[in-house]
């Protein structure tokens, strides 16, 4: 943990002199004033966006109108399946489990509780933004600039490698917001996410890149974000994994850390076949190392040297599970901080259109040799295509014919990972194989 902390800081330090604890530290630093707070005309609540002015401000009513965070986080834990789930638990009402609020609300302790904070408001502003106690008043000000912003508390969700570890606090599980797999086993959907196409879908964006943005924030890239999201992920399930807490549960390890269907699927497949970055052979319960395969294809256009250690890294952590848990911890640690370690060269990188063609034909070699059998790797590998790619038609660096063909065949790609039940790798590999023969 204290090994992460420096990593962090060394990347804020270029940019953002602010705390350096986790996202969640960092969130309920400060007391949460609540949404009502926010949700006036002339501030955040306006109904159509402001023509003078830096941001929208019709942020709240687009929250509330479409963004899931604001009232379909909460009722997922009024819904039958919410409260079936932690009667399964032995929980009681999911609406007061504060395992279940600490990622379906902004459930910050309540000394941090504002006035007008009310639990009903779901994951509202300050669960991303961090408690507004002290920039309240002063945000809004003309000579207000971000820096001032992040003294005061706020969160710096325009920085990637933060942004990362806020979204991934609920949408992965943190040791702090931990999601187990007695949760999946009671009947929560598995989580998945991808940092860059979630930061874009259309029901959450209230914010866009134009210039006054990257005068105010610093300059934005698509493939950038995957690739942070990728090693801030791969980081965190390390991190999991060997903390004392939650690594372990009785004589097993966590399981949610594992390849799902390494398990889950019927035992007479006859599916089986050698992932050569794994180096396993059958009957193995094996680590769900989809973010650390997709960090080897961001690093592929940046350093490959460091790529091909990723890969030894992962391999030795693959067989070190085989071995027993000291080894394990060893090569867990080893691999976390090299990843660490690389995250600042990954936020620097330029990620011009000449970093296109090597991402892909590094996806395409790890398919060509058997590295997509899992499904959760495979659904990783699709959305990195999508966001490579929507990285490049937001720069330009596409035609639009161009961008149009490879369009359709992402859609082909999307097909083949939308049912984790019925994936099939060979129909997986010749859907990517395509997508690079249209990229040129
Ligand atoms: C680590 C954070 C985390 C924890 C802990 C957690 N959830 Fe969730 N839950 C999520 C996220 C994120 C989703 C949305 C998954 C998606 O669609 O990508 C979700 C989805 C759900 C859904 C499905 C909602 C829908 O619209 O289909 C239900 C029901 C649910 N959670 C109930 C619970 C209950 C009950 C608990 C407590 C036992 C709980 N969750 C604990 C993060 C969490
Ligand atoms: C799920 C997390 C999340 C929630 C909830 C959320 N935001 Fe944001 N917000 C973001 C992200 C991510 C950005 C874009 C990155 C950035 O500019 O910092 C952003 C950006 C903004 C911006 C700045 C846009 C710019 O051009 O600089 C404003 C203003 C804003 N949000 C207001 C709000 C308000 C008001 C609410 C509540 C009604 C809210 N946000 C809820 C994540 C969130
Ligand atoms: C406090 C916990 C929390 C945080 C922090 C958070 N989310 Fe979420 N998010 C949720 C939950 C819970 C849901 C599921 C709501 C539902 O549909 O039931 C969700 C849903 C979403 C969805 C819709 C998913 C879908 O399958 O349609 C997107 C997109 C999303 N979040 C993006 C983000 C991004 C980007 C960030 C970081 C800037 C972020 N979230 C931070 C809890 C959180
Ligand atoms: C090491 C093997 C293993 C791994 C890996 C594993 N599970 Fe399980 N899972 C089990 C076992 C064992 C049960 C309990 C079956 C029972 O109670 O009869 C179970 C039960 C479940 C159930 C309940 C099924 C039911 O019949 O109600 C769900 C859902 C589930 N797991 C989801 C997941 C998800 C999602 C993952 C990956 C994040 C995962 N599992 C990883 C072994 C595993």
């Amino acid at each position: 943990m204290e090994r992460r902390r420096i990593g962090c800081l060394l990347v804020l330090m270029v940019a953002f002199p602010v705390w350096a604890g986790s996202a969640v530290e960092a969130i309920q630093q400060h007391r949460h004033m609540g949404v009502a707070t926010c949700a006036s005309s002339v501030c955040h609540g306006a109904s159509q966006p402001f023509k003078e002015s830096n941001v929208w401000q019709n942020e709240f009513a687009r929250w509330q109108e479409y963004d899931p965070h604001a009232t379909k986080a909460l009722q997922a834990l009024r819904s039958e399946k919410g409260q079936s789930i932690a009667r399964k638990l032995g929980l009681g009402d999911a609406t007061r489990a504060a395992v279940c609020l600490d990622c379906h609300a902004d459930n910050v302790p309540e000394a941090s509780r504002g006035e007008r904070f009310q639990m009903s408001d779901g994951v509202g502003c300050e669960a991303c933004h961090g408690g507004a106690e002290l920039w309240l008043t002063s945000h809004a000000g003309k000579d207000v600039d971000h820096a001032d912003n992040l003294a005061k508390g706020m969160y710096p969700t325009a920085d990637p490698v933060r942004r990362a570890e806020l979204c991934l606090s609920c949408h992965m599980g943190t040791p702090e917001r931990m999601i187990t797999h007695r949760i999946m086993g009671a009947g929560h959907p598995r989580l998945s996410f991808e940092l860059d196409t979630f930061t874009w879908l259309p029901e959450v964006t209230h914010y866009q890149v134009d210039d006054d943005y990257i005068r105010r924030k610093g300059a934005f890239n698509g493939v950038r974000d995957w690739g942070i999201g990728q090693g801030v992920a791969a980081a965190n399930l390390l991190d999991i994994l060997l903390d004392p807490r939650h690594g372990w549960d009785g004589i097993f390890p966590e399981l949610v850390l594992f390849d799902c269907l390494a398990c889950h699927k019927p035992m007479a497949s006859g599916r089986w076949g050698p992932r050569p970055g794994t180096g396993l052979g059958p009957g193995v319960v094996r680590l769900n190392d989809a973010n650390l395969v997709m960090f080897r294809h961001v690093l592929a256009a940046v350093d490959r040297a460091a790529s091909a250690r990723i890969g030894e890294l992962t391999r030795a952590l693959h067989r070190a599970t085989t071995e027993g848990r000291a080894q394990t911890e060893q090569a867990a640690r080893r691999l976390a901080a090299e990843v660490r370690a690389l995250l600042p060269k990954v936020a620097a990188a330029d990620w011009g259109a000449d970093s296109l063609l090597p991402i892909l034909d590094s996806l395409l070699a790890d398919a060509e040799r058997g590295e997509f059998r899992d499904y959760a790797a495979a659904e990783q590998a699709a959305m990195a295509a999508n966001s490579v790619l929507a990285a490049y038609e937001a720069s330009g660096a596409l035609g639009e014919d161009r961008a149009r063909q490879l369009r359709s065949r992402i859609d082909a790609l999307y097909d083949r990972v939308k049912d984790e039940d019925r994936y099939e790798m060979a129909g997986f590999v010749a859907a990517l194989r395509e997508l690079r023969r249209a990229a040129g």
